[in-house]
This record gives C-alpha cells, structure tokens and sequence, in this order.
C-alpha cells in the first residue's frame, strides 16, 4: 500500500503485515500493521516509527512525501519495539532529527537502541511542538499499556494518535473503521491482550480522547477513525467496566475425549438456558481468542482430566492469561475427570477461586467419560451457571 493522507496535515506512511498472525501471543488471523504518520507544517515530522523488520517499507513510504534528511522531528509516543525497532535507521536517514518523547521514554529508547541522550527533545503533559502551520500537543496516559506512553495531538486537523491505544490488529484496504467490516471484533481481542490488565488506566484514556473530541483518531495498529471514533470508545469503555453479556464459555483439555463429553453437556445446557455459548478445547485454539471471549461472558466453565495428580497443562499453562483479564466476579464451574487418581477439578476449583471467580459449589468429576446420569447432571449444571 502507498501513502495516504488522514487529514489536512498528516498521512499514513506505516507498513501492512498482511501474514501477520501471532503478536506477542495474540492471535491476528487478518494480519496487523505498523502505522506511522507523517505531519507537515513548514517543518516535518514523524509520528511514530515500525517493527525493524519493516523499516525498508517506512523509508520508501516517506520518501513518496519527503526528503527523509529533512524531517525535524521524530515523536516517539511509545517504545515498545513494533514502534521503535526502525529507529536506528531512521535516525541515520533523517541525520538532523530530534526523538520528542517522554523521559521515561527517552531512558527505554536508550536502552533499547543505544540513542545517545543529545538527539532526545524530552517533553511533558500539555507541552506543545509547533511545526509552522501545524502543532503537536502531547498528552501523558501511562499505563495504556506501557508506563511511558502518551498520546500526540495534532491541534489543526483534529487529529489524535494515539499509538496501540484504541487500535487493533488489521491489515485491510482501504485502512478506514468504516470501511473494516468486523473491526471491533479484532478491537476486542486486541484490547483483551494489551489494555485489559490496566482497565482503569485505559478509562482514564478514554476520558482524555473525549476531552479531545478528536475528528480523527490514527493508531499504530490498525484501521483508521475518521468519525470521532464513537465506536471503539464506547466499547474500550463497556469492556474496561461492564463487559459481561450473556455469554458462557465453556473451555476445556481433554486426553481421551472424557473431559470433553463433560464440556459439551455443561455447554448443552447452558445453551438450554437462552445463553449464547462458546466451546473451546484450550489446545486448539488461540488463547487470545478464548480470553476475548471469556471478557464479555458473564460465566465461564473450565474442564480438565486429572494429570499426574492435578491440573492439565493446557489449563495450568492458561492461568496467567485469565489473571491478566481480571476475570472477578464472573461465575464459574469446574469439571473433569478422575481417571485413576482424581483431583484435577477439585484443585482446578481452587485455582479459579484464588482468581476470585463466584463459583458454584459443585465440582463434577466422572472416572473416564461420563455415563447418562452424570451427563445430565452436568447438563442441570450448565443451565444453573447460565441462569445465575
Ligand atoms: Fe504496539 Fe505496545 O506496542
């Protein structure tokens, strides 16, 4: 994809990933992006830079627009390396460049890349960088996702870029929300991976953009809102608060097939009560599928065979993931089977109650696949979570 203007001042010169599917362990089955911006007043600027392996991209992408030896500036709202890895290049093609970010950026640029302190221009919440005819003002929103990020202001075209907040990963064209048929979608799960540990921080973010009321919000992933973006933050504000629909998710590992017998009564069940249900066996599916799912339903399920004395690994293994979405409150039941020992489920129970999910007393465990009774069992089970 070639350049493209995002408003009066700025365009769009990142780089498309489209075989883009694993992110850091979030699941990214229509490929991702690196977005990066190019303002222009009588100076230039650049918002942003792209993972190292895509600097070739962004360096073609700016010379379309400008000789790279004449940008001024390079604002760098986070450090993380899919927005920073290209930054020794750029640095050697824009030789008189000044990295604008925040201290606590600056001290990881420089030790992720060795930039050496005097080719930084450090700046604070509300400080404002004026380009000739175009003005960057820059907002300090820590922990969305990253201590150290912040949010640029391009005051005259009304033009938020944000970095990862309120993107997604995407690649499409065109690159415009509204053009993305689906683009909440990848939104959530991108949210649920990044944003959800620190909920509170990205409400407070949502509240800075409405301040802003910004026309245009340009992250570093992902389509493009053109319209205020009145979507995506009424979802960062429904997933960061009250996210729960009527939703079940069932979720399971399983050696032989008992387990899983167990999984499709309870889910049988749920689905009985007018619930929709999701069912998942863990080692099949993208965690970060499953954890966006498990955001928005209201209770969750989870199975395991009894291995070596206690918990599959598939589960074992899922534990930090559904901790890092603060899944308080949710209710919750736990299922499996005994084989010859016994215990998964019960040992599963308490791990989930150690994550504070409101559990159901009720712990199931059949030998090795359950029987008509047992399934009916697990059935009246599924219709009590669903009902809760
Ligand atoms: Fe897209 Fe936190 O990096």
């Amino acid at each position: 994809m070639s350049t493209f203007p995002v408003s009066e001042h700025a365009s769009w010169v990142g780089a498309l990933d489209w075989n883009l599917r694993d992110f850091h362990g979030l699941y990214c089955p229509r490929g991702g992006s690196y977005n990066a911006y190019l303002v222009r007043g009588t100076k230039a600027a650049l918002i942003d830079s792209v993972y190292t392996p895509f600097a070739g991209q962004l360096l073609q992408h700016l010379k379309e627009l400008v000789d790279p030896a004449e940008i001024s500036y390079i604002v760098a709202n986070h450090a993380e390396i899919d927005h920073s890895g290209a930054l020794p290049q750029l640095l050697t093609a824009a030789s008189e460049a000044t990295v604008v970010c925040t201290a606590r950026c600056r001290d990881m640029l420089m030790a992720c890349h060795q930039v050496p302190a005097a080719r930084f221009q450090v700046v604070k919440d509300g400080d404002t960088l004026d380009l000739g005819g175009a003005t960057l003002r820059f907002y300090e929103v820590p922990l969305v996702h990253w201590p150290e990020t912040m949010f640029t202001y391009l005051v005259e075209d009304q033009a938020l870029f944000p970095c990862d907040f309120l993107g997604a990963q995407v690649a499409a064209l065109p690159f415009f929300a509204d053009q993305v048929p689906g683009v909440l979608n990848e939104a959530r799960d991108y949210y649920t991976f990044l944003m959800r540990a620190y909920a509170k921080a990205a409400l407070t973010g949502v509240a800075r953009v409405r301040e802003l009321a910004p026309r245009v919000i340009a992250p570093s992933h992902g389509p493009i809102w053109r319209d205020g973006g009145e979507d995506i933050l009424a979802a960062y504000e429904r997933w960061s608060a009250s996210p729960e629909q009527n939703l079940v998710v069932v979720a399971y590992a399983s050696l032989w097939g008992g387990t899983e017998a167990m999984a499709r009564a309870v889910a049988d069940g749920a689905g009985e009560s007018g619930a929709t249900v999701k069912l998942y066996r863990l080692s099949a599916c993208p965690v970060s599928r499953v954890l966006g799912d498990i955001l928005e339903a209201k209770a969750v399920a989870l199975g395991t065979p009894t291995f070596v004395g206690g918990i599959h690994p598939a589960l074992a293994g899922f534990f930090p993931f559904l901790s890092m979405i603060r899944p308080q409150g949710k209710r919750g039941l736990t299922f499996g089977t005994a084989g010859w020992a016994g215990g998964g489920a019960r040992k599963l129970w308490k791990e989930l109650q150690g994550l504070g999910l409101n559990l159901l007393e009720d712990v199931p465990e059949s030998r090795f696949v359950p029987g008509p009774a047992e399934t009916e069992r697990l059935r009246e089970l599924g219709r009590k979570l669903a009902q809760g």
